[in-house]
């Protein structure tokens, strides 16, 4: 059966689904040119912190508790094979994870005859500090980068990425801050809200305007926000629909080219503030292609 909308924006450039991607994903006859996935980093045990000098719980909510190491496993490979089904032949998928999971990812997409191009470090220059002093403060997520086929050649931005890096070749380790407070501006916020600075370098780096992009366990769906910021369109799915309600809050604040444009601007990691203007013009000289086409929605 074909999966409902649960919201789509009035230019059919941002669809969210809701539901189990792993149910929603085969459900739909459609392939991507780019998937990135946030998923479960199953860390929420019941570990407890400390915040202005009381014992807080610091899980993240029942999607993220660990349903055993075995089950772990079975659900990362079953959502990589689905989205795999879903990619374009030179499509690729980028994965955020920790030490905990990221090393299962990287073993099983070659399992499923992904090929794995890179494993960015993104370093925090604001990194939470260990309240238990007894490890190192995690400042870091990696990245995986894989294309599906080792045999079909995959897009990147190599120009694009060596501006950004100030002339110079874009390196695997990526400096950007850790989410804001800015970017936690509408409403109910995400306990796991990625940083757009991260996802407008990823989609920078592989995708072109109008390219379709699929987040498998979207959230808040920062990266359909910094999608359509870029002129990609975007479907996301998760499984609770008060993230979709925050995630489509977020598309319709920047429904006014104005505050697109706003955006874009407060969005880290360039050589300037008008950096990612410049790259967009670029890509695509005439400023109203920079959104998608009315019409040229998902066939659902
Ligand atoms: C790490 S968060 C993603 C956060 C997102 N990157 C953002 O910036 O807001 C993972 C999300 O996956 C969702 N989720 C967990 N298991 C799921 C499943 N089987 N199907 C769909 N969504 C799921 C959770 O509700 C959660 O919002």
């Amino acid at each position: 059966m074909t999966p409902t909308a649960f919201y789509k924006s009035p230019n059919r450039d941002f669809t969210l689904v809701e539901g189990d991607t792993l149910a929603v994903l085969p459900a739909f006859d459609f392939e991507f040119d780019m998937i990135f996935a946030d998923p479960p980093y199953f860390l929420s045990n019941g570990g407890i912190s400390v915040h202005a000098g009381r014992q807080v719980c610091v899980d993240k909510g029942p999607w993220d508790k660990s349903p055993g190491r075995a089950a772990e496993r079975a659900f990362t490979r079953a959502w990589l094979a689905a989205a795999r089904e879903k990619l374009s032949p030179n499509g690729t998928i980028w994965i955020s994870g920790t030490f905990h999971n990221i090393f299962i990812v990287a073993q099983l997409l070659e399992e499923l005859g992904f090929r794995l191009l890179n494993a960015v470090t993104w370093e925090k220059t604001n990194p939470p500090p260990n309240l238990s002093r007894r490890v190192l403060t995690h400042a870091t997520e990696i990245l995986l980068w894989a294309r599906k086929f080792p045999k079909i050649p995959h897009r990147y931005n190599y120009e694009t990425l060596r501006a950004i890096a100030g002339g110079k070749q874009m390196r695997d380790l990526w400096r950007l801050p850790a989410i804001a407070p800015w970017e936690k501006t509408n409403g109910a916020k995400h306990p796991t809200q990625k940083p757009l600075s991260l996802l407008t370098r990823i989609l920078l780096s592989c995708t072109k305007p109008n390219d379709w992009i699929l987040d498998p366990f979207c959230g808040s769906a920062t990266t359909g926000i910094a999608a359509n910021l870029l002129g990609r369109r975007f479907l996301g799915i998760d499984a609770d629909p008060g993230f979709l309600r925050l995630a489509q809050t977020r598309r319709a604040a920047i429904d006014a080219p104005l505050a697109r444009q706003t955006l874009r601007r407060r969005i880290q990691g360039f050589q300037s503030p008008s950096q990612l203007e410049t790259i967009l013009e670029q890509e695509n000289p005439s400023p109203n292609n920079r959104l998608a086409e009315p019409g040229l929605g998902l066939p659902f």
